[in-house]
C-alpha cells in the first residue's frame, strides 16, 4: 500500500521478514503515529500478535508463519528429531497467540508440514523462511482477485457499509473487504463508505478510516450504533465485511458487531457480502457455535487510548464483558467474495475443490 509519511509516499507491506525479524506496521499507534515494529524473536512475534501490534486474519496468518521460521532460525543443534520435537511445541504456543482468527492454525501447520520433508536441520531452517515469504506473497495475489470478483458487486454510486478494518492492514496489502471497494474507486467509480467505528478498539474509525484517507476514498465514520439508521433511510446499498474464520455451512466469526450490521441489513433488504480468502475456511468446524470467540481485557472498553496515553471512558468500579468476535450466521449472507469467485453458502462446498 501507498502510505505518505514526512511527505513522501513509500510502498509498504502489513509485515515482512527482514534479518532474521517480523516487521510490522504498529497498528496500536495508527492513525496518529507511523511507525515500525520489529520482533527479533518468535516469542516476541506472537506477543505483537496478542497485543495487536498486527491483527486481521490474513495478516495475523502471514506473521504467524514469519513466526514459525524464526522459531527454526532459533533452534540450536543438528539434530532433526530434537529439531521436530521443539518445532512442534513452538507451533503450539504460536496457534494460541488469538483464538478466532484460523489463519492463523493454517500458516503455522502449512509452514510446520512443508518442513518435515527436511534431510537436515539447515534444510529446514531454509524451507521454513522460503514457505513463509511464499505464504506472505501469495496473499497479496489472492485479495488482487478477492477485488477483481467483488468489484463487480459495486455499481457506479454505490454506498457501501464495512465493520472493523479488512484492509491493507489486515492482510499483508490491499485486504479482503477493501480489495473491491479499492478495484471499485480505482476504477473510476464513484462510491461513499460508511466504515463503523467498530468499538471498543475503533479498528475502523481508526484503522479503516486511516487507509481510505490514504488513498481519498470519500468515506465517513459512523458511530457503531448509526449503521440502522442509515441503513433504513436507504443510503447504504451494499455491506462488504471480512471474516475471521467461516465454518463449513457458511457461519462467519468476524469482529464483534457484525452480527447486528447482518442482520439490520436483512431488516432493510440490503446485501451482506463477506469477503475473505480460502485460508480463513474452517471445513472441520460445521458450524458457527463450535467457533472459539475471543475475550479480550476489561480495559479495551474501559479506556481509549491513542497508542501513548490512557484516558477513563468508563466507570472503572464496573464488571466486563470483552467479546472480540460475533458469529452471523449464513441464513444472513447473501454471498461469500472469494480469490476463486462469489459463492453462496449452499454452494459453499465448491470451494473445497480448490
Ligand atoms: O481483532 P481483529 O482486529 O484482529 O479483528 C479483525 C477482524 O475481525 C477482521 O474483520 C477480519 O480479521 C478480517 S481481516 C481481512
Amino acid at each position: 500500500m501507498k502510505i505518505r509519511v514526512g511527505g513522501k509516499t513509500k510502498n509498504y507491506r502489513t509485515v515482512w521478514f527482514e534479518n532474521r525479524s517480523v516487521k510490522l506496521i504498529d497498528q496500536t499507534k495508527l492513525p496518529f503515529k507511523f511507525s515500525i515494529y520489529s520482533a527479533k524473536t518468535y516469542k516476541q512475534t506472537r506477543e505483537a500478535i496478542r497485543n495487536m501490534i498486527v491483527r486481521g486474519a490474513p495478516a495475523i496468518g502471514a506473521t504467524a508463519a514469519f513466526a514459525t521460521a524464526q522459531a527454526a532460525l532459533e533452534f540450536k543443534g543438528k539434530d532433526l528429531k530434537k529439531f521436530f520435537a521443539y518445532m512442534r511445541d513452538a507451533a503450539r504456543f504460536l496457534k494460541t497467540a488469538r483464538p478466532t482468527a484460523i489463519d492463523l492454525a493454517h500458516a503455522v501447520d502449512r509452514v510446520l508440514k512443508i518442513i518435515k520433508k527436511a534431510h537436515s536441520v539447515r534444510e529446514a531452517k531454509t524451507t521454513a523462511v522460503f514457505q513463509a515469504n511464499l505464504i506472505s506473497r501469495e496473499y497479496i495475489k489472492v485479495c488482487e482477485r478477492i477485488g477483481k470478483n467483488g468489484e463487480k458487486l459495486i455499481h457506479s454510486g454505490a454506498k457501501i457499509l464495512t465493520h472493523c478494518n479488512a484492509g491493507a492492514l489486515a492482510t499483508v496489502d490491499i485486504g479482503t473487504a477493501l480489495a473491491p471497494i479499492r478495484f471499485a474507486h480505482n476504477n473510476g467509480k464513484r462510491i461513499f463508505v460508511f466504515v463503523d467505528e467498530t468499538r471498543p478498539r475503533l479498528q475502523g474509525s481508526k484503522l479503516t478510516a486511516w487507509e481510505l484517507a490514504q488513498e481519498k476514498i470519500p468515506h465517513a465514520v459512523i458511530a457503531d450504533n448509526a449503521a440502522g439508521l442509515f441503513m433504513q433511510r436507504g443510503d447504504v446499498d451494499i455491506c462488504i465485511v471480512g471474516a475471521d474464520r467461516i465454518a463449513a455451512n457458511g457461519d462467519t466469526a468476524n469482529k464483534i458487531g457484525t452480527y447486528e450490521k447482518a442482520v439490520l441489513a436483512r431488516e432493510n433488504g440490503i446485501p451482506f457480502y463477506i469477503a475473505a480468502p480460502l485460508t480463513t475456511f474452517d471445513f472441520k468446524t460445521k458450524s458457527g457455535e463450535k467457533i472459539p470467540i475471543e475475550f479480550r481485557a476489561d480495559e479495551e472498553v474501559l479506556y481509549a487510548t491513542d497508542g501513548k496515553t490512557k484516558v477513563p471512558i468508563s466507570n472503572l468500579s464496573s464488571k466486563v464483558k470483552n467479546p472480540g468476535f460475533d458469529v452471523t450466521p449464513a441464513r444472513y449472507i447473501n454471498g461469500y467474495i472469494t480469490e476463486f469467485g462469489v459463492f453462496t453458502a449452499k454452494n459453499l462446498k465448491k470451494l473445497r475443490k480448490f
